[in-house]
């Protein structure tokens, strides 16, 4: 079986986008590959300073992935940082990455355009990230389209020690980028996105989540009027959960008139509510029980560093580092 692997970095409230942009195919893919997630939390610390929150959301992470249905005896489910052997590839990757391009990175760009610090970590974010990939040979990595270009980072550097210290050395990877859900709208009707601060949570409870179903900003027609599906953020938001029946079936509201927004929005939280009611609770039980939560991330840690040391010894004795 070829192996996926991917990371979630653990930097906010998970909500709707992360599910159905990310941690939903993540889980789906468990059927097809050998599968490798993690807690990104190294990479978390270039823009996180807060201890507490950090072990806080990298919890909320693992127990989202098994909340929506990872199977741990099946995937490898693990915190990046428990792995330390990343941080020696990096090193080595490092050593073959030309500073000239660090600038043009999108995680540098990115941390300018939210006004965040640009720290030697931000620098250092894409190689680590190739680190990760390329110390389990992983054969995809399922990602978004901003991460693109760096999985691509990962085969070049995979591809340039091959070359230096002869083919074998590390697999090269492919990209898979995840194109179907498209971008899940927020509140506001731009990109949900944390940095936006219009995100509909993943895990409030159902009062919470219909509360915010409700602030979904829409135009100002009134109930009689026809209404365009495509541009109303509720019903992109319907599509992305609803069945093709209900969504083909909403559409026609919209367009025949005489249903208002109100309604549209009452529809979409019960849909949500049907999907997630299960999940939540799951949620819940693995949020209340942190013991066993890290008992299946120490478990995925001993697997992942198994095939973790195998590719560092093989590195290190090539590169000379005996
Ligand atoms: P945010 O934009 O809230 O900071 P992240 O960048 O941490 O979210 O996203 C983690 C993952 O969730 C990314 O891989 C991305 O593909 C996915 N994702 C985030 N927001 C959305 C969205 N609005 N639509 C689709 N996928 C999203
Ligand atoms: N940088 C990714 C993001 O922000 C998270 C990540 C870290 C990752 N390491 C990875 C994704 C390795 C895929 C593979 O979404």
């Amino acid at each position: 079986m070829r192996r996926a692997l991917t990371g979630i970095k653990p930097s906010g409230t998970i909500h709707l986008g992360n599910w159905l942009g990310a941690l939903g195919p993540a889980v789906a893919l468990q059927q097809e590959f050998e599968t490798f997630y993690f807690v990104a939390d190294l990479h978390a610390l270039t823009s996180m300073t807060d201890r507490d929150r950090l072990v806080a959301l990298s919890r909320e992470v693992a127990a989202s992935f098994l909340a929506l249905g990872l199977d741990p005896e099946r995937s490898v489910l693990f915190r990046q940082s428990a792995v330390p052997e990343v941080c020696e590839l990096a090193w080595i990757l490092g050593c073959a990455m030309p500073a000239g391009q660090m600038e043009r990175m999108h995680a540098v760009k990115a941390a300018k355009e939210g006004g965040l610090e640009v720290n030697v970590g931000t620098w250092y974010y894409p190689v680590l990230m190739s680190a990760d990939i390329l110390l389990y040979d992983s054969a995809v990595v399922p990602v978004g389209q901003d991460q693109r270009q760096h999985v691509e980072l990962a085969r070049d550097l995979a591809e340039k020690l091959n070359h230096r210290y002869g083919e074998g050395s590390l697999v090269v990877p492919e990209v898979l980028v995840r194109e179907t859900v498209g971008t899940v709208p927020g509140l506001d009707g731009r990109k949900m996105s944390k940095s936006y601060g219009n995100q509909i949570d993943l895990w409030q409870p159902a009062a919470r989540l219909k509360k915010q179903v409700m602030r979904i900003v829409t135009d100002s027609k009134g109930v009689d009027e026809p209404k365009d599906p495509d541009t109303c953020p509720v019903f992109l938001l319907y599509r992305a959960v609803a069945s093709p029946a209900e969504v083909a079936a909403l559409a026609r509201r919209y367009t025949a008139g005489g249903m208002g927004y109100g309604e549209a929005k009452l529809a979409l939280f019960e849909v949500l509510e049907r999907q997630l009611e299960t999940p939540r609770q799951r949620f819940e039980e693995w949020m209340a029980h942190p013991a066993r939560l890290d008992e299946v991330l120490a478990d995925g840690a001993r697997r992942a560093r198994i095939a973790a040391q195998t590719t560092i010894e093989r590195v290190r004795a090539r590169a000379g580092l005996r």
